[in-house]
């Protein structure tokens, strides 16, 4: 479906709306989408939960939880006109029937009409029930139910779905199988936070907006491309999912961030801007990604856990002893992997990924290291003559940084590491916005490019199953294996330094 430029009017249905997500995230994004004339004319939310409140006291909640996030209270309380409550426990059937009910009312009341934007924001085993209920309801006229009702009606019901997005390759088939039971993939939003942030976003400019870069971006040029997200924070309060079937550093970033920024980075230009032409390209990247086998696991990936220590001005006492965490637990909250795209334009060009929790500093970069000159005429000044780098810096401190080397002033021929800084803060004097509002809008306008495919997702687990089996299979006595506030463990430092190669750090 062609995506409209502005956002239609819809009825936002989140289920688990007394969750964290809601809160924290949602609530403030559309407060911001609704403050900055993004929002629809026409719209509504109805929050689903078991937790009892009624309207009044589900929007004292979620401004309480945030009142930085609302300009004044005055400008809450106008927002929250169109803020709703429902305690139902949507798993069940027979919760239905109340459920429906308040649907009409308040498309009545908004002006919505049929189109529904149904957030699921809860655990991966609830999306079942819950989408299975709704394909009972005559609710679903979009896409798939479009053969049996009236083709010039032109509403649409679409389904955002949170991460985690299962737990391995099957899991996540089965719940994009639960999801294609009632919803056509045009319908399906899965939502990755990582594709909205400006600079993940920026790779694209970068790389097919100019021609400067593009004639290099490949293994002629490229030495090899790291991927970093490290953080400062420990699992602060989430230690049962942590530890749990989806937590663990592969899991919860690795496979799922981490590899879509990859596929930015990675794939080919697509015919036009247009999100499926976006999303083929990157879903080849996913099926080009090399599946190692148990026997290279060893060489490839490195996990860490996290001791005592001190991080992001913290002292932060081991990730076992966290509430949730079972104490000889043995998730990764940290993990590296050397990836291949095995395509003609990567053969053989390692992409280094890694994330972590209680590390020396946050940031999200991408940095893309480039070959020696063929032949070195600085022979004295060797040593000082660094790689070519281009950083992306994804966060903090938002921007592009290409690294040369430069003649230092004076007599002879001293040569320096310089930047040339595209700082965006600096550049366009704006804050980047929060990822959420913009996911948000671009669902309300049907457009899919930051939402993950079905066949990302699951070609993106088959990579990384094989490190989590042999990580299963092969407990590591070792752990805790690295100091929280340090920069991961020694082994991850040892697999670069094997490739010759060491991770950047500064
Ligand atoms: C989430 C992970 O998806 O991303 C968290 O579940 C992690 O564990 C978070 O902390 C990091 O997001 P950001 O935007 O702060 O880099």
């Amino acid at each position: 479906m062609p995506a409209s430029t502005s956002a239609d009017p819809c009825l936002i249905v989140i289920f688990g709306a007394s969750g964290d997500l809601t809160k924290r995230k949602l609530a403030p994004a559309l407060y911001h989408l609704w403050k900055h004339n993004q929002a629809p004319e026409r719209f509504g939310v109805l929050g689903i939960s078991r937790s009892k409140f009624t309207d009044a006291q589900y929007r004292e909640m979620l401004y309480d939880f945030s009142p930085k996030s609302y300009a004044s209270r005055e400008d809450f309380d106008k927002f929250a006109d169109c803020l709703h409550y429902l305690p139902a426990d949507a798993t069940k059937s027979e919760d239905w029937p109340k459920i429906l009910e308040r649907f009409k009312q308040l498309s009545d009341q908004h002006g919505t009409g049929k189109n529904y934007l149904f957030y699921l924001s809860m655990a991966p085993q609830f999306f079942g029930p819950i989408v299975e209920n709704l394909g009972q309801t005559e609710l679903i006229t979009d896409g798939k139910r479009m053969v049996s009702v009236n083709r010039d009606d032109p509403s649409w019901q679409r389904v955002v779905v949170e991460k985690p997005f299962g737990h391995d390759p099957d899991s996540a088939v089965e719940l994009n199988q639960q999801l294609a039971n009632v919803f056509w993939e045009s319908q399906v939003y899965r939502i990755d936070h990582y594709l909205a942030k400006e600079l993940v976003q920026n790779m694209l400019v970068l790389r097919f907006a100019n021609s400067i870069f593009e004639p290099i971006w490949n293994n002629h040029y490229i030495d090899h491309v790291q991927i970093t997200a490290s953080e400062t924070v420990a699992v602060e309060g989430r230690g049962s999912y942590y530890d749990g079937p989806a937590g663990g550093a592969m899991r919860d970033m690795v496979q799922s961030h981490l590899l879509q920024v990859l596929s930015l980075a990675a794939m080919e230009p697509p015919v036009s801007m247009d999100g499926e032409d976006i999303r083929t390209e990157k879903v080849k990247v996913f099926k080009a990604l090399r599946v190692p086998t148990a026997a290279d696991v060893p060489d490839i990936a490195v996990r860490g856990q996290y001791g005592d220590g001190a991080a992001g001005g913290q002292d932060i006492a081991a990730y076992r002893s966290a509430d949730g965490v079972d104490p000889q637990s043995q998730a990764d909250t940290y993990a590296a992997m050397t990836c291949y795209v095995d395509t003609w334009r990567w053969g053989g060009t390692p992409f280094y990924l890694r994330s972590g929790k209680a590390l020396a500093e946050k940031k999200t970069e991408v940095v893309v290291y480039f070959k020696a000159t063929p032949h070195c005429l600085f022979k004295e000044e060797a040593a000082n003559q660094k790689p070519n780098q281009i950083v992306i810096n994804v966060q903090p401190d938002e921007g592009i940084r290409v690294r040369f080397a430069g003649k230092v002033p004076g007599t002879g021929m001293r040569l320096g590491d310089v930047v040339m800084d595209f700082d965006y803060v600096k550049q366009w004097d704006v804050e980047p916005p929060d990822g959420y509002a913009t996911l948000l809008h671009d669902c309300m306008r049907g457009d899919q490019t930051l939402f993950k495919h079905r066949d990302e997702i699951e070609a993106s687990w088959l990579a990384v199953q094989p490190v989590l089996d042999y990580w299963a299979d092969h407990p590591d006595p070792n752990l805790p294996n690295y100091a929280a506030g340090s920069w991961g463990p020694q082994a991850a430092d040892d697999m670069m330094a094997k490739a010759h190669r060491y991770w950047r750090n500064d």
